[in-house]
């Protein structure tokens, strides 16, 4: 925790991390990325999300999930009745990978404080982890999201207890349609989780499918969504 924050509520406690988190130098990726992506949304969420590392549209942005992952994220929270501003978006780096190569293993170390620093304050109800990289590190557990998604899990992380739930990534969807109908399915599952009653199943022609354009220019695919 930043110094001299201690009296302050968790939400300021939060954005005085992002501050902090700015200007981190605590890994190679400080020397390449445009801007930190701390995280975005709202503080208090009961549902929280992790993704795996910003991407070039974020790195501009400086805000998560901003690109056509994003884009597909927010339709999937749509359909289940919520807005990305009823949630709480973050990432395992905060800084982009160039040429959105995987998360090397001293970056996810190097980063992880940050992460858990934001579970600790937001204290969500549910943790969706998008993808593998953010499920197998809340987890702890190096299985893979294909053996492990859409299945709740009870974990600890630092003090504070939450209801994990591993879902693919987006962007797999982006690459595979065929996922898209198990994202859906995934985030339905999500309501009753947090407290709320089953979303009615939509008929497939209704749903849209999502744009097959690349999240990212031509070979900069974000890999290891599976
Ligand atoms: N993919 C991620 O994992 N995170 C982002 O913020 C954007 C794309």
């Amino acid at each position: 925790m930043a110094a001299g924050t201690e009296s302050l509520a968790a939400p300021d406690k939060l954005q005085s991390l992002g501050e902090h988190a700015a200007a981190c130098p605590h890994c190679r990726l400080a020397e390449t990325r445009t801007q930190v992506v701390f995280g975005s949304g709202s503080p208090i969420a009961q549902l929280m999300f992790v993704g795996e590392a910003p991407g070039f549209h974020e790195d501009q942005q400086g805000v998560p999930f901003v690109g056509a992952a994003g884009k597909l994220l927010e339709r999937l929270l749509g359909e289940i009745g919520l807005a990305r501003a009823d949630v709480y978006i973050a990432n395992v780096l905060k800084c982009r990978p160039p040429g959105n190569r995987d998360p090397q293993p001293d970056e996810i170390e190097a980063c992880q404080p940050w992460l858990f620093q934001q579970i600790e304050l937001i204290r969500p109800r549910v943790i969706a982890t998008l993808g593998n990289f953010s499920t197998k590190l809340l987890t702890g557990n190096p299985a893979g999201i294909t053996r492990v998604h859409g299945v709740a899990q009870d974990v600890v992380v630092g003090s504070t207890r939450v209801v994990l739930f591993p879902i693919y990534h987006p962007a797999a969807a982006l690459y595979t349609p065929a996922l898209l109908r198990v994202l859906e399915e995934d985030f339905r599952k999500l309501v009753p989780l947090l407290g709320g009653s089953e979303v009615p199943v939509m008929p497939p022609a209704s749903v849209p499918p999502p744009a097959a354009a690349p999240e990212q220019p031509a070979g900069t695919a974000q890999l290891g969504l599976f």
